[in-house]
């Protein structure tokens, strides 16, 4: 085929007149940073822009495909022509071959984010190079080539604290990153040209992200407003064709989307899992307590009834997770601990948390269930319940308090307060 001669060949792709993808293609990788499934591997996108006064490199690749990387960025500039490097994103997979790079062309201005420093001086720290001159860039800030015009879109926290991307002016070309980006390998390289790639798309963004929405809604702000030919990700097909629709995909996957989270009331939801029936009594006496607060709205759901992942969504836009869990083995049962680890694909960012559950004779699993919502971040501003076997009337009341205190501190009834330790000493 015609086209595996294009990749294969270790030349540049041109992506429009004077633009090129010097990037290199994975198709081996079976998983990306552990965590991730890559069913047919990656690519890491990387690009050349020439202009009548200078050349840019726009990110580069892993570092065992840096040999790639330089021998297509050589098919269509010397590297004593280059003056400057962008970086749109320093985790290793883009800038793996950027101290080499550095080396063949000391001359290039570096230009990041101003986020992105302190990573640059850690990433040379290992070779011992002192960083290169470097221009800290944000919204606004431009690159003259001649005849050609990068601009900048400050876009933090997508997925790191340092990313940014870079718009092509005259072309409408977006080199955004991570962004748009996806875990799908196909040396077609354009959108319109390769096979069915929406569950990569879908998945990385679910995966990558997600946590991040609100910085999503942020960065489209500033993407919507540009005229669009292609957007260019690190990642998986170059999208030439209805770049805009991508666009919107991402505005559609960032926008909250149960109807609560448009109205005033908040949201409690009451997982448990319950083996002789205890924990749940625990778990209904609390979303009975929570519902008698005006303005929070509770929902009950038993873990036995469903898998973790289809309560992401609940999860997401809840303001307070209660969990429920027997101790089976001095432990937290598995289901309660799967949805725990779902916590970090979404943005737990102010959410309240708590612990309740009956025990036969050591009752950990309270204790260890506050201590991961603590590690993941969440408030738990109220003490977790322990009881011994079946509830008692007075027992249950206690559920019914913890639950109304939950939901007051949902309301802001009650307010949180720090602990001033410097003023306590
Ligand atoms: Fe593709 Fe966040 O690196």
């Amino acid at each position: 085929m015609a086209m595996l001669a294009t990749t294969s060949s270790k030349r540049a792709v041109e992506i429009a007149p004077g633009v090129h993808w010097v990037g290199a293609l994975d198709p081996q990788l079976r998983r990306f940073d552990i965590i991730l499934k890559t069913a047919n591997g990656t690519s890491y996108n990387a690009f050349v822009v020439r202009g009548e006064s200078g050349v840019a490199v726009i990110d580069t690749v892993k570092e065992n495909f840096a040999d790639d990387f330089f021998a297509r960025l050589e098919s269509v500039a010397r590297y004593d022509e280059i003056t400057s490097i962008v970086l749109n994103h320093l985790e290793p997979d883009h800038s793996g071959a950027l101290p080499e790079l550095l080396r063949r062309a000391p001359q290039a201005t570096v230009y990041l984010s101003s986020r992105a420093q302190m990573m640059l001086k850690a990433l040379l720290k290992p070779g011992g190079e002192q960083a290169p001159e470097y221009v800290p860039v944000s919204t606004g800030d431009t690159v003259a080539l001649g005849g050609r015009t990068l601009r900048f879109l400050h876009t933090p926290y997508l997925h790191w604290p340092d990313t940014q991307c870079t718009y092509l002016e005259e072309d409408g070309l977006l080199f955004t990153g991570d962004i748009f980006g996806c875990h799908f390998c196909d040396e077609r390289l354009f959108n319109d040209r390769v096979g069915d790639f929406r569950f990569s798309f879908e998945y990385y963004y679910a995966q990558i992200m997600r946590p991040f929405r609100e910085h999503v809604l942020d960065a489209l702000e500033l993407i919507e407003a540009l005229d669009l030919q292609l957007i260019a990700p690190a990642h998986g097909p170059l999208l030439r064709h209805l770049p805009r629709d991508y666009v919107r995909r991402y505005r559609e996957l960032a926008m909250p989307r149960l109807f609560n989270e448009a109205r005033s009331e908040k949201t409690l939801v009451v997982f448990y899992l319950s083996a002789y029936g205890n924990t749940r009594q625990m778990a209904e006496a609390i979303a009975a307590g929570a519902e008698r607060i005006a303005g929070v709205r509770v929902s009950l759901y038993d873990l036995e009834g469903g898998d973790a992942a289809i309560f992401t969504d609940f999860v997401e836009e809840a303001d307070g997770l209660a969990f429920g869990s027997p101790t089976i083995n001095a432990d937290a049962v598995k289901p309660i601990w799967d949805l725990l680890s779902s916590l970090t694909s979404v943005n737990i960012k102010g959410k309240l948390g708590a612990a309740f559950g009956s025990y036969g004779w050591s009752g950990e699993a309270v204790r260890m269930i506050e201590d991961r919502l603590r590690g993941l971040k969440l408030r738990v501003p109220v003490e977790g319940l322990r009881i011994k076997l079946v509830p008692d009337a007075g027992e249950l009341e206690q559920c019914g308090r913890l639950g109304e205190n939950l939901a007051r501190h949902l309301t802001g009834e009650i307010e949180h307060r720090e602990l001033d330790l410097a003023a306590l000493a």
